[in-house]
């Protein structure tokens, strides 16, 4: 394992500005939420770290669950045709259901997930990214908590992966090109 850092090209967001976004996300979230009965929703593998960070800017006790799905397609791209891997645990009806991801690229993957949670009922449902790529969009996605949008750039770190690689990686970045070749 080489050292992650020297195969960024440039940093976006640091851990630290990821940190005090999600303090900021955080708290609107909880005052939006009082009194309501909150499940959060992980998407595996790239939302464990915003879901964890996230969850612990809460006063208060909130449950989450978790997705794996699995997008058919080539690459780093995904298609839009999804099959669940593991589904979630808890039944979702009537629940106030907030799905956590690290980012909405082309939007397949969660407008797919979104439409699969709206069929169980819940009693509302929500989206919380860490990043968005406007610019890459396929579908609109309607989205209620963003972190950052950023360039339609390939970028890894913080649960974001590039062939599994840099999930760990503190702070989020683009890749530097000798790592594709
Ligand atoms: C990535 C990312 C989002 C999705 C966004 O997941 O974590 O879930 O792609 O892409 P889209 O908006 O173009 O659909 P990926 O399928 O790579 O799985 P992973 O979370 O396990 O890395
Ligand atoms: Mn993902
Ligand atoms: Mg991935």
């Amino acid at each position: 394992a080489s050292h992650m850092g020297q195969d960024l090209e440039k940093v976006l967001y640091t851990e630290q500005q990821i940190q005090d976004r999600l303090a900021e996300l955080g708290e609107q979230i909880w005052k939006d939420y009082e009194g309501k009965d909150l499940l959060l929703v992980g998407v595996l593998k790239g939302a464990i770290l915003v879901m964890a960070d996230l969850m612990r800017t809460f006063p208060g006790s909130v449950p989450m669950d978790w997705m794996a799905i699995s997008s058919y397609g080539s690459g780093t791209k995904s298609s839009g045709v999804v099959r669940i891997l593991m589904d979630l645990r808890e039944d979702i009806t009537n629940k106030h259901v907030l799905i956590v991801e690290d980012i909405i690229d082309s939007g397949l993957t969660l407008n797919w997930i979104r439409s699969n949670l709206l069929s169980r009922g819940p009693a509302s449902l929500e989206i919380c990214t860490l990043l968005r790529k406007p610019d890459a969009a396929k579908v609109e996605i309607d989205c209620k908590y963003v972190g950052f949008d950023i360039p339609n750039e390939f970028v890894v770190g913080y649960g974001l992966d590039f062939d599994e690689k840099y999930r760990n990686l503190r702070d989020v970045g683009t890749l530097a090109p000798h790592v594709y070749s």
